[in-house]
């Protein structure tokens, strides 16, 4: 629950409203529980490569520039996060693979959109130039995606990735 008088900015609202479409479009890709609709997952797939690349590329930047020049202190647990959500996209999902990704964002993004979170430091960082950033980032291109790959070396790069960020597999943490 947000507190009393708290208002979210531009950029909150802007990268809120995009998880909840990217959670929309997860829930239809997972919507069967047999199996996943690749055709729904390719679109999640694009549109969460496209908006860590909106975070990487031009809002953390930004605010390291606010902040004096200085990476704000949440910044590499982010980029692990990020590190770790992309390569999940990587394999072939199977429902381990999505629980784990649901896991995973609903950490990710709280830690984001939350009030004091991510997001709001960026909002009160960049006060005047919030509307420009959010102009910025509207303007973020699709991104393309490549076929799946399950081969030994991408699932130990799904592995290190999720242990660099602190996670694990759903499989491998019961
Ligand atoms: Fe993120
Ligand atoms: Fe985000």
């Amino acid at each position: 629950m947000q507190p009393r008088g708290y208002e979210p900015g531009p950029v909150t609202r802007f990268l809120a409203e995009d998880h909840r479409c990217l959670e929309q479009l997860l829930q239809t890709a997972c919507a069967s529980a047999d199996h996943v609709a690749r055709e729904a997952y390719d679109h999640f797939r694009a549109g969460l490569l496209r908006h860590i690349g909106m975070e990487e590329k031009i809002l953390l930047p930004a605010a390291q520039r606010w902040n004096g020049g200085k990476p704000l202190s949440i910044a590499a647990k982010l980029r692990l996060d990020h590190g770790a959500l992309a390569a999940l996209l990587m394999p072939t999902p199977t429902t381990l693979i999505v629980a784990t990704l649901c896991r995973i964002l609903e950490q990710h993004n709280l830690a984001e959109e939350s009030p004091d979170g991510w997001y709001d430091i960026c909002d009160r960082l960049a006060a005047a130039e919030a509307d420009q950033l959010v102009t910025r980032l509207r303007a973020t291109p699709k991104v393309a995606v490549l076929p799946h790959s399950d081969t030994a070396a991408v699932l130990s790069a799904v592995h290190r990735a999720l242990e660099r960020a602190g996670y694990a597999l759903d499989s491998d943490s019961r």
